[in-house]
């Protein structure tokens, strides 16, 4: 176990009654309780305007744990020993005095704690909750408060901009932890501990010996009731931006000098300062979009984008996204980085295939390497949880036939421990205090600096062809033509991995 110390904490939920708190947070804090990473002294308050008593909150924090928790039902011992320290507070958000309400229920805690929490607070309407926690008084004491935040952080360049300015004129950015849940995942983790804790990649790791890059993060979930957000936002800015752009800089980072988070999103800053800045005139070389029309998801017949709950019938909105980014620098100068993303897709999976340069001569006639495919590390996020080594092997027999096959570590074959969610890793951080994992301001900057000449011309030229996917495939014609043009194609993992006949 990591040695922490385990001070006394309050969690501050705002937004306690929406679905996020329901499906994630909570659940999240009750497993770390239960593997005991919890302080003793802990309360989780969460705070809404719906009108509760501390027992329906509770209740209705069980069925999120009931329904969303990856150790399925709340055991009722432990459920008991959890659920006495949830509480909740009815608040507007936009009323400085309602926030007096929690602020003494903390006050009330510490006394009967006698020493101060650290106090955590989750909001998602936070330009004003910050405002709000600053007046009352609450994060004063840099080492005892921390705001953690989801996403989106800003709507565009400006508005982060602005949201930064803002979130540091009150706090300090050291008890700032901007979350990107991909961060959080296990087997994005691991890339660093693949990389960085082995000898043997980080000299095939360049321009030398690698032809192109693909991360592709398709879902097959459309936008369910989320129309009203997703609406204003697109694939680029909720999925881009964010979660494959750090994915991205996770891959193409130089290696730190030491783990400790500062040096970790340095160099992630220096990825994304040293991507190619595209002219309003590239985008239509380097980026297309796609959106999608109703049909078939596994059998189920689905609508189209425009008929979904809270979208207009005429929505310019991109539900996929692909885009072709390079990295000037000695690493990566004229390696190609594929990006795609989408809802309604075929199938859900996120995977990173790094694909080698072909040999420089090859040995054997032609007839013998029939199937044969340069060398490809693909990195699955989800679904699968593998890394997965893609080479030439001779087929058993007296001929001498080559085909691929994969040398393959697998998270289920290796161990036996379920991973824990990306919200568990990342709350326990941000109550030890640990920003590895966090978004810090500049990095989220640098990001949409990138994408806004996208966002910019998508804005201003809505596409004629929309929807121009169908539910349930793999998304656009243009984003085939994107990397066919370049001779290649998308790579997807097979739904199952035969051994080779
Ligand atoms: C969120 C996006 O950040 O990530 C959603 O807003 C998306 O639109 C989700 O569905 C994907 O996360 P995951 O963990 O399911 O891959």
């Amino acid at each position: 176990m990591r040695p922490i110390e385990k001070k006394p904490a309050v969690f501050v939920i705002f937004g306690g009654t929406g679905d996020l708190n329901s499906r994630k947070i909570t659940p999240a804090l009750y497993n770390l309780f239960l593997e005991d990473w919890l302080p003793g002294k802990f309360s989780i308050i969460g705070t809404g305007r719906t009108v509760l008593t501390d027992d329906e909150y509770r209740t209705n924090m069980l069925e999120g744990i009931n329904r969303f928790s990856r150790r399925g039902k709340a055991l009722e011992e432990k459920w008991a020993g959890f659920s006495k320290n949830l509480f909740y507070q009815v608040s507007d958000v936009n009323d400085a005095a309602s926030y007096a309400s929690f602020t003494d229920k903390i006050t009330e805690l510490e006394n009967e704690w006698g020493g101060k929490a650290n106090v955590i607070v989750a909001p998602q309407l936070f330009p004003v909750i910050a405002a709000n926690i600053s007046k009352n008084g609450l994060c004063d004491d840099i080492t005892k408060t921390r705001i953690v935040i989801e996403k989106p952080f800003g709507n565009d360049l400006e508005s982060a901009k602005d949201l930064n300015k803002l979130l540091t004129g009150i706090f300090d950015e050291k008890q700032i932890y901007r979350i990107d849940h991909y961060l959080g995942k296990e087997t994005v983790q691991n890339i660093m501990a693949f990389r960085f804790a082995n000898s043997i990649f980080e000299p095939l790791w360049n321009r030398n010996y690698i032809d192109h890059v693909q991360i592709s993060v398709t879902e097959q979930l459309g936008v369910g009731d989320r129309g009203g957000y997703y609406d204003s936002s697109g694939a680029l800015r909720d999925m881009v931006q964010n979660h494959i752009l750090q994915l991205l800089c996770i891959i193409a980072m130089e290696v730190p000098v030491n783990f400790s988070a500062d040096e970790i999103r340095d160099r992630k800053v220096d990825v994304l300062h040293a991507m190619r800045k595209f002219a309003p005139n590239d985008i239509r070389k380097v980026a297309v979009r796609g959106q999608y029309s109703g049909g078939w998801i596994e059998g189920k017949e689905v609508h189209g984008y425009r008929e979904e709950m809270h979208v207009a019938p005429d929505s310019n909105t991109e539900t996929f996204a692909a885009v072709k980014f390079f990295i000037d620098n000695w690493r990566w100068a004229g390696v190609p980085f594929y990006v795609r993303t989408g809802k309604y897709m075929q199938r859900a999976s996120s995977v990173i295939s790094i694909q080698y340069k072909d040999v420089p001569n090859s040995i054997f006639p032609s007839e013998s390497s029939e199937s044969w495919q340069q060398n490809r590390l693909v990195i699955s996020i989800q679904p699968e949880m593998s890394i997965r080594l893609q080479v030439q092997s001779k087929r058993p027999g007296l001929e001498m036939t080559l085909n691929p096959v994969d040398i393959v570590f697998d998270y289920k074959g290796t161990y036996e421990a379920d991973s824990p969610e990306a919200y568990e890793t990342l709350l326990l951080d941000a109550i030890i205090g640990d920003q590895t994992l966090f978004m810090r301001g500049d990095q989220v900057e640098a990001a949409w600096e990138l994408v806004m000449p996208i966002l910019n011309a998508w804005e201003s030229k809505k596409s004629l062809s929309f929807p121009n996917y169908s539910a349930g495939t793999w998304g656009p014609e243009v984003a085939e033509a994107l990397i066919a043009q370049d001779g290649y194609h998308w790579f997807s993992l097979p739904d199952n991995h035969k051994k080779p006949a």
